[in-house]
């Protein structure tokens, strides 16, 4: 028995989940989310983008929680809101915003668009209908299958450290916090993987949930190909290896649709790393230095000698950034094997969630008997506009500035009005660059209302928190929560922060990082007591789900749904075109007659935008490498488009002509045989004088041959 809990009775939960799911892809003009940098375009596709959903119910199946971890950037509100709402259409009252938990892998190199708040569409080129469509579906498509799939089974933690993958990108804001506290820690990172695994009642592995702190920033922000960077490849390694025999994301059949039914022999486990307090973490790990002069750029303004801050970038540990992916997925992919194999504590327990909507613009935090403060509406600093070393920012500003500056100021309250008085007095010392607060047209640019939420499982408490933050206010978060458990009886709750989940808020830096001012201090929103503040709301919600009060719980304000269909910047797609005595999916450019491996296999087609293969469907398969069986006397997929040894490319030409190009990393241990690689797509076609219509088109390299090494 564990305090006042709900649900004491039983000793094990009924564990259900699954699967992999398809968001969608090659989003050509769509910009990248995650970089704010307007030439990264999506131009093509490495890996594909997933949502994994967990489902995990009582024994009655009334009490549920689910979990689930999609590679986008961020989950947005407006994201989350459609997705509920279809799950009320769907499941009335099974699914709501307390219990379901959405959260993001923030991949920078997913797709951009679906935000309803100004600042976010200003910088993804509007609200992309496509773009939110086939998030929102991907999401509740994998509800749905983890839904059907559910199973009676057991859980089991398991925890353990994972080197070597990890930098803080802002030690001089970490230095902030002061050494008592520090000393408690052995590192300026949080190195530890928590990882829940699940099995049926008869031990058969069903998958895993792992939440591990590093950004996904392996890929740099001169990346244009879409995919789910370093935490995606360690879900990549995980799924193939227990998946053996079947495709990623089970898209076997050549230009076609996930295979419906999942089976016990087929294509079911599904491995998740989620994102957790990753706000000054990076993967980058040779770290900071010019790119102009070689030299280290280890200071506090993250700035170089000649060229300022836009030369300084943080590399490694590959040669490229293809490299570096892998090698850190690698690592956080083996970690989580070891502890997937030695997980042996069940996690029992009752199943409960809390949630709350907040106005984090007006929250008074009681500091002690005599000091309250309050959060303030939120507003970026000029830090904000120097990026960070894993992607600068433009023009001249840098980290850890407190001073402002009068020449941007300017240009600031000329376009967008002046800070009020009152905002500059509630974030100093930040100097606000944007008062998004305070601006409203033609929709708020940042949101008020807020998802503060925990799903307790047994004795495991997950934190659902709206964005990212940096290592010491994630630990002193997990330590407010866990003592609020323990002084309500309710002891030893192993605490996880989930992160990204809900809503996007930028970063929740502590006061003592706030008042330095880089860049995760810059994009604080609500002001230097943030943290503070979400301490309190959740050390609230922990005491209601200690004292089975959850229902008590105030709803507070709902989020606002806006109306910002007028403001799509996103053209059309017209017709298209090939060349003179050519037609789509023709081949351009040839494969050779024979590779070995660790060669290249390419081959240039007759394209067309792939934006037209993604728009009714959340699944279309762009590639298959095949290989030919004397013995069928037939072709049999072997890789498609969710490969990371596979590229697609798209380059757009004129006159509404573009070539798709095709790239197979041919890896170490391929078999030797007979290869093709081949292409599936759909172009637009103009009928009559104001029609257009899609049209389906394949294309196929010649056969060439692997030569034994
Ligand atoms: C928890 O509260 C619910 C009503 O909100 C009640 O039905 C249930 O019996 C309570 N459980 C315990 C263990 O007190
Ligand atoms: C990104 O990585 C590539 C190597 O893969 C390198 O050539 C390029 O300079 C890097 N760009 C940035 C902005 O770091
Ligand atoms: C949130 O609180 C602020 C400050 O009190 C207020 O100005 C704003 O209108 C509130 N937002 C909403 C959506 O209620
Ligand atoms: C309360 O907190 C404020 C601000 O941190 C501090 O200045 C003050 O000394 C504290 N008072 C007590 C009684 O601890
Ligand atoms: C930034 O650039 C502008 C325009 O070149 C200049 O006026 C301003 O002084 C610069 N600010 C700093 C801090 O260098
Ligand atoms: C803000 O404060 C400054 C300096 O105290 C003052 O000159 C100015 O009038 C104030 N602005 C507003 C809008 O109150
Ligand atoms: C949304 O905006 C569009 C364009 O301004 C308008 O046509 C439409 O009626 C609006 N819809 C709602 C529900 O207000
Ligand atoms: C399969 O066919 C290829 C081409 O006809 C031939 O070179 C190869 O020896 C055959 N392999 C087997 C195992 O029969
Ligand atoms: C397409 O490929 C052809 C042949 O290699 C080349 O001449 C043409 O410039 C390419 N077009 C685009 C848009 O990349
Ligand atoms: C998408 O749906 C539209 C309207 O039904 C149809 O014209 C188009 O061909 C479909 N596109 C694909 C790729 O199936």
């Amino acid at each position: 028995m564990r305090g006042k809990r709900s649900r004491c009775s039983f000793s094990r939960l009924e564990v259900i989940l699954i699967v992999c799911l398809v968001l969608m892809i090659a989003l050509t003009v769509v910009l990248l989310m995650g970089y704010a940098n307007p030439d990264q375009v999506g131009g093509g596709l490495l890996s594909r983008l997933y949502s994994r959903a967990f489902i995990v119910a009582d024994a009655e199946g009334s009490t549920r929680v689910v979990f689930v971890s999609v590679d986008i950037g961020m989950v947005s509100q407006r994201v989350r809101l459609e997705v509920l709402k279809q799950l009320q259409s769907k499941y009335g009252e099974l699914y709501r915003q307390d219990n379901v938990i959405l959260s993001g892998t923030h991949t920078h190199s997913g797709p951009g668009g679906y935000f309803q708040y100004t600042l976010f569409w200003i910088t993804s080129k509007g609200l992309i209908r496509p773009a939110l469509s086939s998030i929102v579906n991907g999401i509740v498509k994998s509800i749905d299958i983890a839904h059907e799939n559910m199973k009676r089974g057991r859980i089991f933690i398991n925890r353990g450290m994972v080197e070597n993958s990890q930098i803080n990108r802002s030690p001089f804001s970490y230095l902030e916090n002061p050494e008592s506290e520090r000393k408690r820690y052995s590192s300026n990172t949080d190195k530890e993987m928590v990882l829940l695994k699940m099995v049926d009642e008869d031990g058969y592995e069903l998958g895993l949930i792992s939440w591990f702190a590093v950004h996904p920033v392996s890929m740099n922000n001169s990346n244009h190909l879409v995919n789910s960077d370093n935490v995606g490849y360690a879900s990549y390694l995980f799924e193939q290896e227990k998946n053996k025999g079947t495709l990623p994301g089970e898209v076997g059949v050549p230009g076609g649709m996930v295979k419906q039914g999942w089976d016990r022999e087929g294509g079911s486990f599904v491995a998740a790393f989620a994102s957790s307090n990753l706000g000054d973490v990076s993967p980058n790990t040779r770290g900071p230095f010019c790119v102009n002069t070689g030299e280290s750029c280890d200071n506090p303004q993250s700035s170089c000698p000649v060229g300022g801050a836009a030369m300084c970038m943080a590399k490694g540990p590959g040669n490229d950034m293809f490299e570096s992916t892998r090698i850190i997925g690698q690592n956080i992919y083996l970690k989580a094997k070891e502890l997937y194999e030695k997980a042996s504590q069940e996690v029992t327990g009752p199943l409960s969630s809390a949630h709350q909507w907040v106005n984090m613009s007006d929250v008074s935090v009681q500091l002690n008997a005599t000091h309250t403060v309050k959060t303030c509406k939120p507003a970026l600093g000029h830090s904000f506009a120097a990026g960070t070393i894993d992607g600068v920012g433009a023009f001249n500003f840098t980290q850890g500035s407190v001073e402002g500056d009068p020449f941007w100021d300017q240009i600031r309250d000329q376009l967008l009005g002046e800070p009020s008085n009152e905002t500059k007095a509630c974030h100093k010392p930040k100097p606000i660059l944007f008062s998004t607060g305070e601006m409203t047209w033609p929709h708020p640019w940042h949101p008020d209302i807020v998802d503060v939420q925990i799903a307790a499982i047994g004795s495991l408490a997950i934190l659902a928190v709206p964005g990212e933050f940096t290592t010491m206010s994630g630990r002193r978060l997990r330590e407010a929560v866990k003592s609020e458990f323990d002084s309500h009886g309710t002891r030893g709750m192993n605490v996880v922060i989930a992160g990204l989940c809900n809503v996007y808020t930028h970063y929740i830096t502590t006061y003592e990082e706030y008042q330095v001012q880089r860049y995760e201090a810059a994009s604080t929103i609500y002001g230097p007591h943030t943290l503070s503040a979400y301490i309190q709301l959740y050390r609230g919600l922990a005491k209601a789900i200690a004292l089975n009060a959850t229902q008590e719980l105030p709803r507070g304000p709902e989020p606002p749904l806006f109306n910002v269909t007028s403001v799509t910047l996103l053209p059309s797609l017209g017709a298209e075109s090939a060349p003179a005595a050519k037609t789509f999916g023709d081949v351009l450019e040839e494969v050779r007659q024979e590779y070995r491996e660790r060669e290249v296999a390419e081959v240039t087609f007759v394209g067309a935008n792939p934006r037209n293969s993604a728009e009714n469907a959340t699944e279309h398969n762009f590639l298959t490498v095949e290989r030919y069986s004397n013995i069928s006397s037939s072709w049999h997929a072997v890789l498609n488009d969710a490969s990371w040894d596979t590229r697609f490319y798209w380059s757009k030409g004129s006159r509404g002509q573009s070539n798709v190009t095709i790239e197979w990393h041919i890896p170490a241990g391929t078999e030797p045989g007979v290869y093709r690689l081949r292409y599936f797509g759909h172009y637009k076609k103009r009928v009559g004088l104001f029609r257009v219509i899609t049209v389906p088109f394949e294309g196929s390299s010649s056969a060439f041959q692997i030569t034994a090494p």
